[in-house]
């Protein structure tokens, strides 16, 4: 009987299986009244000086696209993602969803943390400026 309680008792409780693994994505829009320009704030602002050297062909290493597919030197190159990711590189309206977003967070879906050479990885402001840009529906023009 005393046996059967503990089982009981035991079953009961929660198992402690720690602290969640994935930092969670917040995917709204960080501040609706700034529009984020494609050109301006993600390619000049972020893309270029962090992830160009691996990821467009003229770039020191290209290994981002001989091993990742993934290719930045244009909106189009850029959209149609990489080995993995495919489309799912930016789903507009869903930064959370967006691979671009989950691979240079914390905690990637597959492969390592861009950029692929870091730390130093991106700034918080500057995964923002990337997250906003695709909850705002990732124009490119
Ligand atoms: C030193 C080289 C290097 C740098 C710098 C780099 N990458 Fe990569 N990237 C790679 C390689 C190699 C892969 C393939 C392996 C992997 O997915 O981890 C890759 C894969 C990726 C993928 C997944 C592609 C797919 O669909 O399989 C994304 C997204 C990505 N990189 C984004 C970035 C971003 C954004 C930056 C800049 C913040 C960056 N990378 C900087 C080398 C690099």
């Amino acid at each position: 009987m005393r046996a059967l309680l503990l089982v009981l008792l035991v079953g009961c409780v929660e198992p402690d299986v720690g602290a969640p693994s994935r930092v969670a994505c917040v995917g709204s829009d960080s501040d609706p009244a700034v529009a984020i320009d494609f050109q301006r704030d993600v390619v000049t602002g972020v893309l270029v000086g962090h992830c160009d050297r691996c990821h467009t062909p003229t770039g020191a290493t290209p290994i981002g696209i001989s091993i990742g597919g993934l290719d930045f030197s244009s909106a189009s190159s850029l959209r149609r993602g990489g080995v993995q990711s495919g489309t799912q590189i930016v789903v507009p309206g869903d930064p959370c969803a967006s691979i671009l977003v989950q691979k240079i967070g914390a905690a990637p879906p597959f492969g390592a943390r861009m950029p692929l050479d870091g730390p130093p990885f991106l700034s918080a402001s500057q995964i923002q400026v990337i997250s906003d840009w695709i909850a705002e529906g990732a124009a490119s023009e």
